[in-house]
């Protein structure tokens, strides 16, 4: 029988022996230990004690379908390739407020006062290192736990002296680090970020284009170790990054979470593309109350926001292969921060669409979403398979990891390259990259030896 559902991947020279195993423990690093930090953190451990389910993350949850559908082979991921044993991971992390994680859990108020008081001094034994911060990224946040230092090479410095310490006290053997902080004003890429040398010279200077995300990812990336962006910050979007990345064999991936809304957008938008109907206008609109919202509720910070969200339905639709169907799309995306409603944002979403003969339908989404319950999973995977990346030869040169574009709203790409932000093109990319690391045959769907038997 021919095989026309899957495709030779005998070219691909990477094998499960090129990547190293699992052994030690995993150290996880977090700037920004906020709602979404205590969330994932709470939630290692509350299934570490198998007081909850990993519900949301394809690393613990999700299978993957090897050969044809025939042979009747779909192992766990978590099975397939070698991730690390949530058992194995250990934390450490930054933040301008001093409180343990015990006590920044209970203020995010994201999961349940009864949980959190099971795995409180767990919590408790957690406490933010001070952080890298200047209040001209992120205006409506002020807080104490912050260093101080001549210029931004010097603070620089500190976070890598700060990760150094965690290499030795924590006895882990292997790190990856995952952006947690808040979102920072909108900056353009500028001359500084050119470089890495460019850059350095940047950081001697103190030059303004230099946000403390950067500074952050920086000493992570000279210190080996992969860095993820889950805000829409420049911070690893930039070539200076891509250089010291490739230079030191560390992956970047980023950025923004792809969580409710946008996530919701990249669900529909394939679908009403893929049978080719219209779309005259799409209105977004949230209100969200945590302490994310307090930072989006300035203008500079929504800026960037903004600047990710309404990238996707362009990228989806491609009006100017289609501008008939979409090429006067009204995309509107806003954040309104209204605090009774804390973490539990509630999303509308107008869909205007059009059909045969041009007649206007409309569709109209309500989700009520609860913004760290659907990003901690997403971090959980993001530092299992980064740690895997790491592991991997033929991964780790390339820099970004492209293939992990399912989990951002604004995924980062070889220069040049249009994002993909269909999340079901991100799927097949994933499961796809991940068959092609363990010399799995890559799965097209074309699926037509199955009929042969009519031939
Ligand atoms: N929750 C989601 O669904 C979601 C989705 C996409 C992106 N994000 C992004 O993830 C990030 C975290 O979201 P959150 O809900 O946890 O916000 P949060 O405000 O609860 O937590 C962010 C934390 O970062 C800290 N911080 C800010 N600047 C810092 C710095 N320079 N160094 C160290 N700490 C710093 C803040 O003090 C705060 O505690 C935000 O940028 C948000 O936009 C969240």
């Amino acid at each position: 029988m021919r095989d026309h559902e899957t495709s030779d991947n005998t070219e691909s020279g990477i094998r499960t022996d090129q990547i190293e195993p699992t052994e030690g423990k995993l150290g996880v690093m977090i700037p920004g230990m906020g709602a979404v930090a205590t969330t994932f953190i709470s939630g290692v451990e509350a299934v570490r004690r198998g007081l909850a389910k990993s519900f949301g993350s394809l690393t613990q949850m999700g299978t993957i379908r090897l050969g044809k559908r025939t042979d009747g082979r779909s192992p766990k991921i978590k099975e397939f390739v070698p991730l690390a044993d949530l058992n194995d991971l250990v934390f450490t992390g930054w933040d301008i407020f001093p409180d343990d994680m015990y006590a920044a859990a209970c203020n995010a108020g994201v999961l349940d006062r009864a949980l959190v008081d099971r795995i409180r001094p767990f919590l408790e034994s957690i406490k933010p290192r001070k952080a890298v911060f200047d209040q001209n990224y992120v205006r409506k946040l002020a807080g104490p736990n912050v260093k101080t230092g001549k210029n931004k090479m010097d603070l620089a410095k500190q976070l890598r002296a700060d990760i150094c310490e965690f290499k030795k006290s924590s006895g882990a053997s292997r790190f990856v680090m995952v952006w947690c902080g808040s979102t920072e004003t909108f900056l353009r890429p500028a001359a500084v970020h050119e470089s890495v040398k460019t850059f350095e010279k940047g950081l001697e200077e103190n030059d303004e284009n230099i946000a403390p995300s950067m500074i952050y990812a920086y000493a992570a990336l000279s210190e080996g170790v992969p860095f993820a962006n889950g805000a829409p910050n420049l911070t690893v979007d930039i070539p200076a990054m891509h250089e010291l990345s490739r230079r030191n064999e560390t992956p970047i991936c980023g950025k923004d979470f792809k969580t409710g809304q946008t996530l919701v957008k990249t669900i529909l938008a394939p679908g009403l593309k893929a049978r080719m109907l219209g779309l005259s206008g799409w209105y977004s609109t949230n209100i969200l109350g945590n302490r994310d919202g307090a930072v989006l509720d300035d203008p500079a910070s929504f800026k960037t926001k903004e600047e990710s969200k309404l990238g996707v339905l362009e990228h989806i639709l491609q009006p100017q292969m289609y501008p008939e169907l979409y090429g006067k799309i009204s995309h509107k995306v806003c954040i309104n921060y209204y605090p009774p409603r804390g973490d539990n944002k509630e999303g509308w979403d107008n869909i205007d669409v059009f059909g045969w003969l041009g007649y206007p339908m409309q569709i109209k989404v309500n989700f009520l979403c609860r913004d760290s319950i659907l990003a901690a999973p997403i971090v959980l995977d993001l530092v299992l398979f980064l740690d895997l990346a790491q592991r991997s030869a033929g991964l780790r040169c390339l820099g970004i990891q492209e293939w992990l574009s399912f989990y951002f709203k604004s995924p980062m790409t070889a220069p040049g390259l249009y994002p993909e932000h269909d999340l079901f093109i991100q799927s097949m990319k994933l499961k796809n990259t991940l068959r092609h690391l363990r010399g799995e045959t890559l799965i097209t769907h074309l699926g037509l030896e199955y009929y042969e038997y009519y031939d």
